[in-house]
């Protein structure tokens, strides 16, 4: 860990994929479009799928299996590579893994953990923020690491929580089960969201994708959980 990707490793790779993004960005006048929310997509596509393995500032991630991303392309940032050419690596990285290189002995990046759309926002994400100077993860309302845990992995999309000013309703809402809700019951409900389903959701589905949360992120997101929900949430 540690070591950064050198720009030539890039440029080698770049080389081996360039006919296909040049043929790709000819097909339309502007670069790829990209759809208005990304960044939130993105952002938790990475961190349910890709954060576990490699750290990127702007997502918060801390995984050390694979190479720092910000490391990876500052280099070839700064070089003058531009976002769209960094969607490209990240998309023939996801679909053709290179098999590990010295740095990362006996754990390979394995094929096709996004596809199609999903992919593409991961990939303008990454594009967006890897090696960006400055880069840093967005605020989060709400008091603790927590609120940044809770943000970072999208629980507020599905879920109503004041204090995290999220108002998603694919969920029940988070102020009103949370206070009846012991904190190992708030853990099963993340980590293993169909083992028990809560009244009047039997048919609805919560991501399993959870459980790749780290332990010390799961105890803060508990702990904003219960203080936020029981305390500040309501009046
Ligand atoms: C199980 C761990 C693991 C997961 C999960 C993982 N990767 Fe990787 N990734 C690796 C390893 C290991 C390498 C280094 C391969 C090598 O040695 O070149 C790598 C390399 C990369 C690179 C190339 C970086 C460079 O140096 O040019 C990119 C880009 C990348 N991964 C993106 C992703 C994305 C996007 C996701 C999620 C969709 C993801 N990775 C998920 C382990 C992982
Ligand atoms: C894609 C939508 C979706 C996302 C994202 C999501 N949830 Fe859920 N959640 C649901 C649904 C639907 C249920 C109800 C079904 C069930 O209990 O599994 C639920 C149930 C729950 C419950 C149990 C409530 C009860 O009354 O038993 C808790 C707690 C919870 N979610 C917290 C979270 C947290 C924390 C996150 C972020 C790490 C999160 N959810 C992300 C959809 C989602």
């Amino acid at each position: 860990m540690g070591s950064s990707i050198n720009t030539s490793k890039i440029s080698l790779f770049l080389a081996s994929i360039g006919v296909a993004v040049i043929v790709l960005s000819g097909c339309t006048s502007t670069s790829a479009p990209i759809n208005g929310d990304f960044q939130d997509r993105g952002r938790q596509l990475f961190n349910a799928k890709c954060g576990t393995c490699h750290k990127m500032k702007a997502a918060a991630s801390v995984g050390v299996q694979g190479p720092d991303l910000d490391a990876a392309f500052a280099g070839a940032r700064e070089a003058g590579m531009t976002g769209t050419t960094i969607e490209g690596i990240v998309k023939a990285q996801v679909l053709y893994p290179r098999p590990s290189l010295d740095g990362y002995p006996g754990i390979s990046m394995p094929a096709d953990i996004v596809t199609g759309n999903d992919l593409d926002d991961v990939a303008a994400y990454i594009a967006r923020y890897a090696g960006v100077p400055g880069a840093k993860p967005p605020t989060a309302p709400g008091e603790g690491p927590g609120a940044q845990v809770y943000a970072n992995n999208g629980c507020g999309s599905c879920h109503v929580l004041a204090a995290a000013e999220s108002a998603g309703v694919l969920g029940p809402n988070l102020d009103d089960v949370i206070p009846g809700m012991s904190p190992e019951q708030i853990r099963e409900a993340i980590i293993d969201p169909n083992a028990t389903k809560a009244p009047g959701y039997e048919n609805a589905v919560m991501p399993d994708r959870f459980s790749t949360i780290p332990p010390d992120q799961l105890n803060q997101l508990i702990e904003f959980l219960m203080s936020s929900a029981a305390g500040g949430g309501k009046s």
